[in-house]
């Protein structure tokens, strides 16, 4: 018998002795990052119209710093909270803790670089070195052209600063420990050519997230599921519990947007557009998580290059009930 228990002794020491090793070298040797980047925006009145235009209709980024209005359609900004932070995203709603968007008003980040910035929205560093979890989307925002960039971090510097600490995420084991291998060192992304409606409407597609919320999500792993891009199904469980499925964006005709014809995809954003849009409301206190009526401030161009990218990516059949009974 003394063997068998001296066996499991043994067993049972080297699993421990090797999952303090794991956490060792994740706590010693991730977040892998770059120093802070060595970069000063000048904030001209282009870059910070642009930096506008892309926070609050394309990367959205003021849709999670900000409080999100979830009694009016899309939850749109509550306006005066701009980049205010402290919207939760719960354990109960399927995230591996609690996550909560930080200030990013100038009261919050006065003393951080622009560098800092930069790294924390395109590779998931912040100023202390800690990973963010890719809730935030800086895996998208890796994409990120350098000028759109600065764009960004311009706009971002202009914000009405808001005195307000929310308290930090909160995430559980082991995702506190693997979140630490997520973040990833910028690459220079290929320069887009904008003048080439398909190539800026994938890279405007990858940075306004309609890819990350638009393909399924292996749950455990929080990895699209291979082959599924843009074919829905994704589903999201809104503050009033109610769940919201992603729709499917692809070419095919029966259960994707084949059959869509431009104009009626620019419409479908245009009706978000103006204030009287939040007041459209779905029935039983239904809403959606995607932010429709800040894209609904998309331009023209922007939309249609967004259309002729999706009509040539891989039609799936997929039928997706976006607001199913429940
Ligand atoms: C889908 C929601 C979402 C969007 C969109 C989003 N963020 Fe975040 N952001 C978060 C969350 C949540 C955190 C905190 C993550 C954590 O604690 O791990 C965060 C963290 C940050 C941080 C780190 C702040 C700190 O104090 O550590 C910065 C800076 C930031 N975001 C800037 C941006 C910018 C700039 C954009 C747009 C280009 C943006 N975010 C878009 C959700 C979002
Ligand atoms: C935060 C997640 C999220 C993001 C980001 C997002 N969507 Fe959606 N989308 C959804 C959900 C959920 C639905 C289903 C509910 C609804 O119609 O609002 C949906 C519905 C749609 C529909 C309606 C399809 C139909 O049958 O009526 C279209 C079109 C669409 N999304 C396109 C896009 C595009 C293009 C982008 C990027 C600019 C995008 N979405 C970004 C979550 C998202």
């Amino acid at each position: 018998m003394k063997w068998v228990v001296v066996t499991v002794t043994v067993i049972v020491a080297l699993v421990i002795m090797g999952a303090l090793g794991v956490a060792y070298h994740l706590k010693t040797n991730f977040p892998k990052a770059d120093p802070p980047y060595n970069i000063r925006v000048s904030g001209t009145p282009e870059q910070i119209a642009r930096g506008r235009y892309l926070a609050n209709h394309v990367t959205v980024c003021l849709e999670c710093h900000s409080t999100r209005d979830w009694a009016h359609y899309s939850a749109p900004p509550l306006p005066g909270t701009e980049g205010k932070g402290g919207e939760i995203f719960p354990e109960t709603a399927g995230f591996p803790g609690t996550l909560i968007a930080p200030n990013i008003t100038p009261a919050a980040l006065g003393d951080w670089t622009d560098g800092e910035i930069i790294r924390a929205f395109t590779s998931g560093v912040n100023k202390n070195g800690d990973p963010l979890f890719p809730l935030m989307p800086y895996r998208a925002y890796r994409n990120l052209m350098p000028a759109d960039i600065d764009a960004i971090v311009a706009y971002v510097r202009t914000l009405s600063p808001i005195d307000h600490i929310p308290p930090r995420s909160k995430l559980n084991f082991p995702m506190n420990l693997i979140v630490r291998t997520m973040p990833e060192p910028y690459k220079l992304p290929k320069p887009v050519d904008r003048s080439d409606p398909i190539a800026y409407g994938k890279y405007l597609a990858t940075i306004a997230g309609c890819a990350t919320c638009h393909t399924p999500h292996d749950q455990a792993q929080r990895q699209p599921v291979e082959n599924m891009q843009f074919a829905g199904g994704f589903q999201f469980q809104l503050p009033s519990g109610k769940t919201v499925q992603s729709a499917n964006i692809t070419p095919d005709v029966e259960t994707g947007i084949g059959h869509w014809k431009k104009e009626y995809f620019i419409g479908r954003f245009r009706q978000f557009a103006g204030e009287n849009a939040k007041h459209i409301l779905l029935q039983d206190g239904m809403n959606s998580v995607m932010p429709w009526t800040m894209y609904a401030g998309m331009t023209d161009e922007d939309l249609s290059a967004i259309y002729d990218y999706l009509q040539t990516v891989a039609p799936i059949r997929n039928a997706v009930e976006r607001f199913a009974e429940q």
